[in-house]
């Protein structure tokens, strides 16, 4: 397709013909957290001038939905504690082609928000856990508490959401030993579970990461000496691999991004905190829409033809190395994931 072709176009399509069809808009980049494999312990914040405003994050969602996204997952840091945050999840729950509105949070106020969120139309939630053991749960996430998580999963269970999924960093020796108890905890509730693989995103300073690296591989045959696994073609339109656990509801799945890399079915885009447009979590080709938007207010059509254009920037492939020090310096809190 020539560049003329692409101003009239109504999809997204990069240089490889994938489509995007799912974006994750952080809306914040602080969290009541420290997850030891995500921050720093001391973390300077952006200054809120230069967040998005929740005006600019609805008319971004609202530009992308008008070029054929049909799934915005909101991430943050954590979402949950910007100010009014429910009043976006009304603004994108109403829009028409977003079929999926979704929310990755840590859980800490799912028990004040729960009900909120799922009358602005969200549908699903994904909440992270690492650990079931309080002391523990402590250590890794430095200032959460286990115990207002454990009721904001029972709060957005009671809330009846489509689907709640768990997400959970292994990290070797630090909680490899509760996959299994974790799991359980899962279909105890018939719920989701992914394991992820830790991320070389950002330089913390609490572990070295080729030391706690524990792949997925090896997640699921720890699963499979209690559970049997058949694999399963349940697509979220995310990158997690899932499998049907026997005799029950739940699936578990894997995201893998050093062990599988699933690039090649690339759909997504993520827009950080401070309204970067990033082509590829792995990689740091982006595009200033927070520039673009205050240097045309109201201009829907630039932002449009902005974000057609951004699609010839994607990269085919993220490159990660837990081996050698971070290339990509922002934090996960920053991109959501
Ligand atoms: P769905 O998209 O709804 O399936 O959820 P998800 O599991 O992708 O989203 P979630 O926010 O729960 O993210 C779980 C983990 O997947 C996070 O650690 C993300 O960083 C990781 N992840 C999501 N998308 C990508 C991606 O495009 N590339 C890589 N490398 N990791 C990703
Ligand atoms: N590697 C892998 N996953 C991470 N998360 C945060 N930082 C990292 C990292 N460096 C996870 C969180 C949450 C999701 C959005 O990303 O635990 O589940
Ligand atoms: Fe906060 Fe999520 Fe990062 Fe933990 S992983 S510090 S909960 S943004």
């Amino acid at each position: 397709m020539n560049k003329s072709d692409t101003s009239n176009t109504n999809k997204l399509i990069d240089r490889f013909g994938r489509q995007v069809t799912y974006v994750r808009l952080s809306v914040t980049d602080r969290c009541d957290f420290r997850c030891q494999y995500c921050m720093s312990e001391n973390m300077q914040f952006l200054p809120r001038q230069k967040l998005l405003t929740l005006e600019e994050l609805a008319s971004v969602g609202k530009t992308f939905a008008s070029l054929g996204v049909n799934k915005i997952r909101i991430t943050g840091g954590e979402p949950l504690v910007r100010k009014n945050i429910i009043w976006l999840f009304e603004q994108l729950g109403q829009m028409e082609q977003i079929k999926d509105l979704t929310l990755t949070t840590n859980g800490s106020q799912l028990h004040k928000y729960a009900e909120n969120l799922k009358s602005a139309g969200v549908t699903r939630i994904n909440i992270s856990i690492d650990s079931l053991k309080d002391n523990r749960f402590k250590d890794i996430t430095r200032t959460g508490n286990l115990n207002q998580v454990l009721k904001g999963i029972d709060s957005a269970i009671a809330a009846g959401f489509n689907k709640i999924k768990l997400n959970t960093v292994i990290m070797k020796n630090h909680n490899h030993d509760e996959i299994i108890d974790l799991v359980d905890f899962a279909i105890e509730r018939n719920i989701d579970i992914s394991f992820i693989e830790e991320m070389p995103l950002g330089i913390i300073d609490s572990h070295a990461r080729d030391k706690t690296f524990y792949s997925s591989d090896k997640v699921r045959h720890d699963i499979e000496t209690k559970y049997s696994l058949t694999s399963s073609n349940k697509n979220t339109a995310g990158p997690s691999k899932y499998y049907a656990i026997n005799n029950s509801d739940s699936s578990v799945g894997f995201i893998s991004p050093h062990s599988h890399n699933f690039c090649e079915s690339c759909n997504r885009v993520r827009v950080t905190a401070e309204g970067r447009l990033l082509l590829c979590l792995g990689q740091e080709h982006s595009v200033d829409l927070r520039d673009i938007i205050r240097r045309h207010p109201g201009d829907f059509e630039k932002l449009r033809s902005s974000l057609i254009a951004a699609m010839d920037l994607k990269p085919e492939s993220h490159e990660f190395n837990v081996n050698i020090e971070p290339v990509i310096l922002r934090h996960m809190n920053m991109t959501g994931g």
